[in-house]
This record gives structure tokens, sequence and C-alpha cells, in this order.
């Protein structure tokens, strides 16, 4: 048996009001459509078949990599129809799955349980949710023996069906065979002249099969999203739950409604994040690091006990243990700082591997630089990494001493335990154990007076 998904993607989200197809807009750093095909993928589906029509060049742009099946529904004539567009791809045999590019965080274990319920003898299953405003959604009608009947629309039920709180989420599970046949009869007399999906309940029900139906456990798993205000609503639901998660692991975090995670994240035991931080692609979180307030990470691998001050910025790093950054520090992609190294405010470092113990304390530039062990960079140091046409590598050995506003200008090498005097322009490689240092002499000009205002 294959199990298949079709993705409803084609709709205009009209009140999203953006120039961005709706299944595109963000939450959580990924586009809606994107939460949903890594679910559908987490299921093992055998294909995933996603219905697009509006703007439907930019949602394929989108999802191009995904390994993702397009099936075109150039005019948007209802949820069946848009499910008829698939059916050439789906064998007898198949189960199909139905999910919705607009709710993405329906949970793997949820749709486990539908896809668990659909058999020879069930062939059509339902996703429901007792709510208590039902207001918009399809009612699922039941008989007296709680037998599921059919599906009404709002626009199309009686005062009684709309007193219903149980309604349809628009996920549902069914057999190839049936779900072909039953859409082949799917017709458009209701109030809104579409081809309801929702209408193959009652075919199923008059052939006698019994509609099987399963619960999600939250009510977050089922919400769509239609406008800027459900998508902001949805997204503060869902970061306080991946906050939650991060708590759960045993990190402190000071206050999960300013705390956004965009990405993975790994925390050991005792991370403290403060308000404010923002946390993006693969972050790794050792034992005992503190993340201090408004700071950036993104692709950012910490290790135990290292403190990050308030105001940092990082990306594409590995820090090591027991390091200190900022406040007020950005290091940029491919910064590789080892244990014990301090990285003080208004540094910014770039492709630069930073030895054991070094320290960058004040207002440097480090950029292209292979550094040892135990230097001090003074503060207002810069490398000169930039020809204006090419970049340059500064090499800096172990136990290195430069002094404050110096500049070392690429390619240059400085030996291991030399001293750069302060406000040196260093051109050439400096010798190890030796002072070097550029630096005009000082004069005083004995005598000289102040000019006066005439
Ligand atoms: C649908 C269900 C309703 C359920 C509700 C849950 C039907 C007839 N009704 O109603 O029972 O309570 O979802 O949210 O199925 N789409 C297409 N092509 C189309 C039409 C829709 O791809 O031709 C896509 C839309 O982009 C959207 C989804 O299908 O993502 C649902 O369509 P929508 O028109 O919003 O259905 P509802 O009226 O909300
Ligand atoms: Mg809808």
């Amino acid at each position: 048996m294959l199990m298949k998904v079709v993705i409803l993607a084609a709709g205009k989200g009209t009140r999203m009001r953006s120039s961005l197809p709706k299944v595109l807009q963000p939450l959580a750093g990924k586009t809606l459509l994107q939460h949903v095909v890594d679910t559908a993928k987490e299921l093992n589906a055998e294909q995933i078949l996603t219905v697009v029509g509006h703007q439907s060049h930019l949602v394929e742009e989108a999802m191009a990599d995904q390994g993702v099946d397009f099936v075109a529904q150039t005019e948007q004539l209802g949820t069946g129809h848009a499910v008829q567009q698939a059916i050439p791809e789906i064998a007898d045999n198949d189960t199909v799955l139905v999910l919705y590019g607009d709710v993405p965080l329906t949970a793997k274990n949820t749709l486990e349980d539908l896809l668990s319920s659909v058999s020879d003898e069930h062939p059509l299953a339902l996703l429901t949710i007792n709510l208590d405003n039902p207001t918009g959604y399809g009612r699922i009608v039941r008989d007296q023996h709680l037998a599921v009947q059919a599906i009404v629309e709002q626009k199309d039920a009686n005062p009684e069906q709309l007193q219903i709180t149980e309604v349809n989420t628009g996920i549902l599970a069914a057999k190839g065979a049936q779900l072909k046949s039953w859409l082949s009869q799917l017709e458009s007399n209701n109030a809104q002249g579409e081809f309801y999906l929702t209408d193959i309940i009652a075919m199923s029900v008059a052939d006698g099969f019994a509609v099987q139906t399963t619960q999600p456990e939250s009510e977050i798993e089922v919400l769509g999203v239609n406008d800027k205000c459900q998508l902001q609503a949805l997204e503060r639901q869902y970061q306080l739950q991946l906050a939650d998660e991060l708590m759960v692991q045993g990190a402190t975090i000071i206050d999960a409604s300013r705390l956004d995670i965009r990405g993975t994240v790994e925390v050991a035991s005792d991370v403290q994040i403060d308000v404010n931080v923002v946390l993006e692609n693969t972050v790794k979180l050792g034992e005992n690091v503190s993340i201090g307030a408004n700071c950036v990470l993104k692709n950012v691998e910490v290790a135990a006990n290292s403190v990050i001050h308030p105001f940092s910025h990082l990306e594409d790093c590995v820090v090591g243990k027991n390091v200190n950054i900022g406040p007020y520090a950005r290091l940029r992609p491919g910064t590789e700082l080892a244990d014990e190294v301090r990285i003080g405010n208004f540094v910014e470092t770039k492709k630069a591997k930073i030895g054991k113990g070094s320290k960058v304390n004040h207002l440097s530039y480090v950029g292209d630089t292979l550094m040892g062990e135990g230097c001090n960079i003074g503060a207002g140091s810069i490398t000169c990494n930039y020809d204006g046409v090419n970049k340059h590598q500064t090499v800096i050995g172990n136990k290195v001493f430069v002094g404050s506003d110096s500049q070392l200008v690429a390619p240059v090498e400085i030996g291991d335990g030399a001293t750069i005097g302060a406000g040196s322009t260093i051109t050439k490689d400096s010798p190890a154990g030796e002072l070097t240092l550029s630096r005009s002499k000082q004069v005083t000009l004995k005598g000289w007076q102040k000019p006066v205002k005439k």
C-alpha cells in the first residue's frame, strides 16, 4: 500500500494583502507550505502532490528543490475540484492524505492516527475537532447512533446545523479507488457554486461505508491562516510551544513570549536565554551557556559555559568553552573561537580562527585571520584584509601582543611572542619574540605659540 499526500495550495489568499502567495508566508522562519511538506516527508509519503494555481510559478520556484510534484489547478473551482486535479497520479490501492498549504502545524502522530483508521472496510477518515466557536467551518452532521452522515458548509447549513460544534478541519484520508469514484460524482449546486471535497462524506455513507473520525491533541494543529492577524497569532502560539520544548530540555527562558526560534535549536541543561533573543537555522547551545538580551544567533554552535552578552550578532560561527562575547559584538561567517577566547564590545570578526585564550577586547576588526593562543589584540586594531580587489590572510602566532590602534596589512605574518607597538602599520612579516613598530618619532616644538584670535 502506498501513501500519497495531496496538498491544496492553489487559493489566492486575498486577505493576506501581499504580493507573496499565502502558502509562502513565513511561520517561524519557514514558509507555511514548507511546514506541511516537512510533515508529509516525516510520514514517508510515497509522493507529495502540491496543487498550485494562484501565482503557481512562485510556489513552484520556492519548492523546486523539495522533491514534490506540482499539479496545476488553473481555475479554483473548489476543494473537490482541487483534489480531482491530482487524480491521474493516484492508483486505486493508494491511500491519499489531503492536507492544506495554509494549515501548517498538524502533528505527525495525529496524521498517523488518521491514516491508520483508513482501510478497505473504511475507505474514508476525517480529522475533526470540537470548537467553542465553530463559525465559518463545515459542520459534522451525525445520526442518532453518532455515525457521520455528512458535512454541511456554514453557508449551506440550517439553524439547527449551525449549533453543531464538531467541525471539519478539511484534513482527510481516503482509499484511491473510492476517492476517484466519489470525486467524479461531485456537483457544484451549493451556496458557493463550488465542487466541495466535503460532499464525498455523504457519498461514502450512501455507499455503505461508515466514515471514521479522529481528533488532534491540540487546536493549534488544525488552525489555518487567512490574514496577517492569524499569521501573527499562530506564530506567537507556536513560539510558546517551541519555548516550552526548550524548557523541558532544561533551558531557563526569562520570558517565553520574547524568544523567537526560526529553525532547530538544541540546548543542554542550564542554558539561560534572556529576553528578545532570535535563534535561526541550526543553533546548538552547550551546558550552562548564557545568551544575553537582544542577541541574534544564526547557525551557531556554542560550547559549555560560554557567555554571550547583550546585543551580539553571530552567524555561521563555532564558539568553544568558557568563551566571553560582547556586549555589542558581531561575529560573521567563518568565525571559530577556541576555548576561553574573549571578544569584547564593538569587535567584528569574519573568517577568523582565534586560538585558545586569545583576547580581542575592544573596537577591532579581525577578518581572514588565523590567530594562535594567548594573544592580546589591543583596542582599535584592524586586519586590513582587502586591497580593493582581493582578500588576503593575516597569520598571527601564539602569545602575540598587538598594541592598540595597529593595522596589520595582509598578507602578513606575526611570529610567536612578537610585540607590535601601538599605532603601527605593519606591512611586512614581523619576527617572533621581537618588538616591531612603525611610528614616526615624537617631537616637541619648544616655545610654540598657540594662534590668537584676530
Ligand atoms: C474548507 C472545508 C470546510 C472546513 C474548512 C477548514 C470544503 C468545501 N470546505 O472550507 O468544511 O471546515 O476548509 O478550514 O472543503 N483550495 C484550492 N483550490 C480550490 C479551492 C481551495 O487549492 O479550488 C485550497 C485553498 O487554497 C485553501 C484550502 O484549499 O488552502 C481550503 O479552501 P477554502 O476555500 O479556504 O475552504 P473553506 O471554505 O475554508
Ligand atoms: Mg479556508
